[in-house]
């Protein structure tokens, strides 16, 4: 079977790579809990100094993967729900973590590169987080971190109206160090991850603990997951993913909240 995570270490980088490139990249649960596992195990690893998040074929991810949403959102789905746990790691990472961003980055896509430390992009990439389209609420703390990020009306725009930002403007208002023709962005992040990879370890991961408030982080994860599984059982949302599937628009004028 193909490996949808695919796991390299060069140099003191720890290289994740998300490959199902036939269905964009799409999270499923057991690349979540691979994903969580590789990073999880990466920070007591002395052999790894820095992660790098990236995708095959082009695209970065096109987020959870719908489908599994349905099931979850129709009780189908059973077991630990790894992107949860996915979410709590990259939460408390505390080696520096670097994202190549090419083609798109949808949902959890974006919302975990506000756990990275840099964030490469390809000019041309389109970064959305279209989670009220779904009938859904922001995830991983980005109700906290985009704004701060990138301001409200910014990050407002980019939760309500689910319109993908290009990579250009990504990194003209904060969301990316670095935009770049995309052929050049998984060079580009993985020479400045050996070069995080080279720097004195402690001196980063105590920059970064400085840096980030993980205690408001986890409260603001434990405040929209609760929303958040409450969402994925409504009307609204089972209305977003039964349009997905049938490839047409949602029409939630028929349905309550
Ligand atoms: N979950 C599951 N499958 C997904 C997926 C997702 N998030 N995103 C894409 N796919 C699948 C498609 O169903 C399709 O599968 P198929 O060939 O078996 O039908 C395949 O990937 C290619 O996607 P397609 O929609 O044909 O590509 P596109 O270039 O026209 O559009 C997207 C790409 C990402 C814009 C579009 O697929 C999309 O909107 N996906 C949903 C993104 C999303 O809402 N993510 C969750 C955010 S919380």
């Amino acid at each position: 079977m193909t490996e949808h995570i695919k796991i390299a270490i060069d140099d003191g980088v720890l290289i994740l790579s998300m490959n199902r490139p036939d269905k964009k990249n799409a999270l499923s649960n057991d690349m979540y809990r691979r994903l969580a596992e590789a990073i999880e195990e990466a920070q007591s690893d002395p052999a790894i100094r820095c992660v790098l998040l990236q995708g095959e074929g082009g695209v970065f991810t096109a987020g959870n993967d719908l489908a599994d949403f349905a099931a979850v959102s129709s009780g189908q789905a059973h077991g630990t729900r790894y992107g949860s746990v996915f979410i709590e790691t990259i939460g408390r990472a505390e080696k520096p973590m670097v994202a190549a961003v090419t083609g798109l980055a949808v949902g959890v896509g974006v919302t975990m590169l506000l756990h990275c430390d840099l964030v490469y992009v390809a000019d041309d990439a389109k970064l959305s987080t279209p989670f009220v389209n779904l009938g859904l609420v922001p995830e991983a703390a980005s109700s906290l971190l985009l704004p701060a990020r990138i301001g409200h009306a910014r990050a407002f725009a980019m939760f309500a109206l689910g319109e993908p930002v290009l990579g250009e403007r990504a990194a003209e208002i904060g969301l990316a160090n670095q935009a770049l023709p995309a052929g050049e962005v998984q060079a580009a992040a993985l020479a400045a991850a050996k070069a995080i990879a080279k720097r004195p370890l402690g001196s980063v991961m105590a920059t970064k603990r400085l840096m980030r408030d993980t205690a408001a982080i986890k409260a603001m994860m434990d405040a929209e997951g609760e929303v958040f599984t409450q969402r994925l059982k409504t009307a609204e949302a089972a209305e977003a993913f039964a349009a997905f599937a049938e490839r047409r628009a949602p029409d939630f004028t028929k349905v309550s909240g």
